[in-house]
């Protein structure tokens, strides 16, 4: 990793910016509530590199950053009350997770293998410039190392991802400080985090009272997501060959019949993770893994791979 670039928020920084977005690149970004560190969200290498630059030992799901509330509508199904919050609550410091449309070009990393996307149309003239001029969704969690806290400041960002990641995009403090509010539909508007537009603004919105997650509905609070996708299949890891009747997913020297990555390269086995599991899920067949190295990208790639294996 090059030393990380320090842009201004002007045209040649911005230019920059959506540049190095557009080559597959990390860049840190500010929104109105905290720092982004983002990359192209069609791109699953470059969404592997945000895990791998957090140091994040799981692959949460990440937020998706748009410009227009038709972006959003191109990667999600909208029900009608998240129609109605986007309309009164864009640009803002609101997250909606809903249905992704199964044609979005969207990296399988990016929702860790769900069904359903985060989107968030951000209210910072920065961010907003940067996104129009990349011409993607990017997806973009706080920009801090895994388990600090999130960054207000491009100094913050500095503090923990210098020579990290790409490139930093100066614009000064972020204004609201505190991260987006997150609602989900599944079936009845839930919170499913508490964030920087408050819940009651919300709730007058639409006429009634959030769901407040694993009470009155199925939902589970964003910190159990990990554990929600896992193939219909058994899953063995560990594998050095398939046993009969297993459809084995290689990695390195053990090809398999289909692979992480045939170069051991994690980057790409992290990038490529769910769509293959969702691919020897297909199979119909019980599912063996190769072993991973349990260092950098390999330990996100074993927790979810144990996670996906324990009986349920
Ligand atoms: O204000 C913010 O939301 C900032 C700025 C950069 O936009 N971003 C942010 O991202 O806080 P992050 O990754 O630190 O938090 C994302 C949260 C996680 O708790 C994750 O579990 C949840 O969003 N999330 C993402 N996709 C989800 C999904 N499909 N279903 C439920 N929760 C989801
Ligand atoms: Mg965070």
């Amino acid at each position: 990793m090059p030393q990380t670039e320090r842009l201004n928020a002007d045209a040649a920084g911005l230019a920059r910016a959506a540049e190095l977005l557009r080559a597959g690149g990390l860049v840190a970004f500010p929104t109105e509530t905290v720092y982004g560190l983002g990359a192209d969200a069609t791109d699953g290498r470059a969404v592997a590199r945000i895990f791998e630059a957090k140091g994040r030992p799981q692959f949460n799901p990440l937020i998706v950053h748009v410009d227009s509330l038709a972006a959003a509508q191109r990667i999600a199904l909208f029900p009608q009350e998240a129609t109605n919050l986007a309309q009164a609550f864009w640009p803002g410091a609101l997250t909606l997770v809903l249905p992704l449309r199964p044609d979005a070009e969207i990296a399988p990393l990016v929702t860790a293998g769900l069904p359903t996307i985060a989107l968030r149309l951000p209210d910072h003239a920065l961010a907003r410039d940067l996104l129009a001029r990349t011409g993607r969704p990017v997806a973009a969690p706080s920009a801090n190392p895994s388990g600090r806290i999130s960054p207000t400041t491009a100094d913050h960002v500095a503090a923990g991802l210098s020579g990290r990641i790409d490139a930093i995009l100066d614009g000064g403090r972020c204004p609201v400080g505190l991260e987006s509010t997150i609602v989900g539909f599944d079936p009845v508007p839930t919170l499913l985090r508490p964030g920087g537009l408050p819940a009651e603004v919300i709730e007058a919105c639409l006429g009634m009272p959030l769901a407040l997650p694993g009470t009155d509905t199925g939902i589970v609070a964003p910190g159990a997501l990990a554990s929600h996708y896992a193939p219909a299949a058994a899953l063995r890891l560990d594998a050095a060959k398939a046993r009969p009747g297993e459809v084995l997913i290689g990695f390195g020297d053990i090809a398999g019949d289909l692979s992480l990555s045939p170069s051991g390269d994690l980057v790409e086995a992290a990038a490529t993770l769910f769509q293959r599991l969702h691919e020897a899920d297909a199979t119909g067949r019980p599912i063996a893994v190769a072993p991973i190295p349990d260092h950098g990208l390999g330990r996100a790639i074993n927790d979810r791979l144990r996670r996906a294996a324990a009986p349920r």
